[in-house]
């Protein structure tokens, strides 16, 4: 006797009630760029479908938000001023800060992200301070918590440091619980590779690095092992949720961390991952609904709990529609 496989795949009806792995609307992360400025709503051209906001504009894409059902947002903020320190990262009249206030005036059940990193506020664009063309982490630590703490000060739910300094989710939940935020989590970028899929997002945030690259403090692709240390570490330190960073070619490492720690896991599919399907379903050579959902649903399916995605206004209407 043969074992008929296909019974399972027979009809629609079937297939759903069997399928082992369900994309929902409450999985996804929406990214938000704010700019300076005012009555901006500006098409990023790296990023096809994604914009810059300034703060008086932010009604609209909280509206879509909120009537999409997406829970959360996490914020990115271009300032106008960089300089050497990151200065207006931790200024509380910062363009961050300003838009958390806003977007809790409009919507105060939006859980709001911030990421949390130097790179868009220094002049030299790395994710730290620049000591003879080094990164020097202590140093780098102390205003990263410094701009967490900011952040918290203006609403911020979750803190999402993403510099990958070590020591930060150590710093920052000290310097929250000092402040009186212990009840602002942390969701820590743990496994964040050194990946060219970032390169769409640098051109959209203005953060390419003027010098070298991030090599001596985002990780190597080739390193598992490692991501587990990382991971490890941040949960030692007080990360709430952890992250691995980019998704798609880092399919592996969510089913690692999946498989080792029992933390909520978010995977990031990050610009590069948004860009490709964007400028081939621009040629007519996918099918763009297919192959972002397909997408969503692997990185679900390598064990992330939570997915950030360019995609997820327009994943959250294709998911209602039946998929
Ligand atoms: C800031 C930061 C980056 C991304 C998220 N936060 C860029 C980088 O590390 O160079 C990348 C996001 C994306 O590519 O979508 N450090």
């Amino acid at each position: 006797m043969i074992k008929r496989n296909r019974r399972l795949r027979e009809r629609k009806e079937i297939r759903d009630l069997v399928r082992e792995t369900t994309l929902s609307v409450k999985d996804l992360i929406f990214p938000i760029f704010v700019v300076e400025g005012e009555n901006i709503k500006e098409e990023i051209s790296s990023l096809p479908g994604t914009y810059h906001y300034s703060i008086d504009r932010l009604e609209e894409v909280v509206e879509e938000v909120k009537s999409s059902g997406i829970r959360g947002i996490i914020l990115f903020g271009l300032p106008e001023h960089k300089d050497s320190f990151a200065s207006s990262a931790y200024d509380d009249n910062g363009v961050v800060q300003r838009a958390i206030r806003k977007i809790k005036e409009l919507h105060k059940d939006l859980w709001i992200i911030t990421d949390v990193c130097m790179c868009q506020y220094t002049n030299h664009g790395h994710c730290g301070i620049v000591e003879d063309s080094r990164i020097i982490n202590d140093k780098s630590v102390e205003i990263i918590a410094k701009i967490s703490v900011s952040h918290a000060r203006a609403g911020a739910d979750m803190i999402a440091p993403s510099d990958m300094m070590d020591g930060r989710v150590k710093a920052i939940r000290k310097a929250l619980d000092k402040e009186g935020y212990e009840s602002v989590s942390i969701m820590s970028y743990s496994a964040k590779y050194s990946s060219a899929f970032y390169g769409p997002f640098r051109e959209a945030a203005h953060s390419t690095p003027q010098f070298g690259d991030r090599k001596t403090y985002q990780m190597d692709p080739g390193n598992i092992k490692e991501a587990m240390r990382e991971i490890e570490g941040d949960i030692e330190e007080g990360a709430d949720i952890i992250m691995v960073k980019p998704a798609l070619s880092y399919l592996d490492i969510i089913r690692w961390a999946k498989d080792r720690f029992d933390y909520p896991i978010a995977a990031y599919s990050v610009s590069g991952e948004y860009a490709l399907i964007k400028a081939a379903a621009e040629k007519g050579l996918v099918d763009e609904k297919a192959i972002a959902l397909e997408m969503l649903l692997s990185i679900k399916r390598a064990g992330a709990d939570i997915i950030i995605t360019y995609y997820a206004l327009q994943a959250a209407e294709w998911i209602k529609e039946d998929f």
